[in-house]
């Protein structure tokens, strides 16, 4: 590969910025801080749990093939996707921590089946598999991105301090959205390896949440309540749901010439920044 060709595809104007935010949400996180929701709640406190060991898998899987990207503009965007994550990382820590202290859930219980997992992978699966596994991971995370941002974003009626939270997070999700994608093709990557990661990876989430669900609803005491579950369904397939409108985008995802930028949210990104002014 002669040393000038392009391998990154995120378009020019989108610049993937680190922001190094802290977040105080002591507060908010006492109560049940999404739409006054128990199961709303739970779910991000459950996907929450899974993004200190997520994220640290994500940036080891990236960096670990740094001397074989030759497009500098690549390059840079691979550091700045290594300092989002790892300021995410960071505050989701944080968050998890004071989560588990001031509700009394139990962080080695809530992580300790992903950590297990997480290790296993590391020792049993090829490096290009692992990334495929990021790049499927980094397409949900951009698909739940959009549905975050926006005046309609599903954290309108949110607690403000963990809004503020939540859409940072996936505005820099959104900026970074091709790094490992693009890093995979680069790397040669296939289009099989990467389906039958995303495919494995839906499950694999999915369970990760779930299993943090019923922790936390089980420690709030809620767990067989037919009401918590009847509302978790609404939140998660309702009108209003977070996941309505959602299917496209991930299916998208399997199509030969996919590119997260076909989507164009750049729109979005703006948006933001003109909020926080
Ligand atoms: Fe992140
Ligand atoms: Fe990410």
């Amino acid at each position: 590969m002669s040393k000038d060709q392009t391998q990154s595809f995120t378009p020019e104007d989108v610049a993937i910025q680190p922001r190094n935010r802290q977040h105080d949400l002591a507060e908010a996180l006492k109560g049940d801080w999404m739409r006054k929701d128990v199961f709303a709640t739970a779910w991000f406190n459950a996907m929450s749990i899974t993004f200190p060991l997520g994220e640290q898998f994500f940036i080891n899987s990236v960096r670990h093939y740094r001397d074989r990207i030759t497009d500098p503009k690549l390059q840079e965007e691979m550091r700045q996707f290594f300092s989002q994550e790892a300021v995410h990382l960071r505050e989701h820590k944080r968050y998890n921590e004071m989560l588990c202290e001031l509700r009394g859930y139990d962080l080695e219980k809530l992580e300790g089946p992903l950590r297990r997992r997480m290790s296993w992978v590391k020792k049993n699966i090829p490096a290009r598999e692992q990334l495929a596994g990021t790049v499927a991971v980094e397409h949900l995370t951009a698909v739940l991105a959009e549905k975050a941002l926006g005046d309609s974003g599903i954290f309108a009626d949110a607690d403000p301090a963990m809004r503020d939270l939540w859409q940072w997070h996936s505005v820099e999700e959104m900026e970074h959205k091709a790094v490992a994608f693009d890093v995979y093709r680069a790397i040669g990557g296939t289009e099989k390896m990467r389906r039958a990661a995303m495919r494995r990876s839906t499950l694999f989430l999915t369970w990760d949440i779930l299993h943090g669900v019923r922790h936390i609803l089980k420690c709030d005491g809620v767990l067989w309540s037919p009401k918590v579950w009847f509302s978790g369904i609404r939140f998660l397939f309702g009108k209003q749901g977070i996941l309505k409108g959602t299917w496209a985008p991930y299916k998208d995802f399997f199509r030969e010439d996919f590119h997260p930028w076909q989507e164009d949210t750049s729109d979005l990104i703006v948006q933001w920044e003109v909020q926080q002014q």
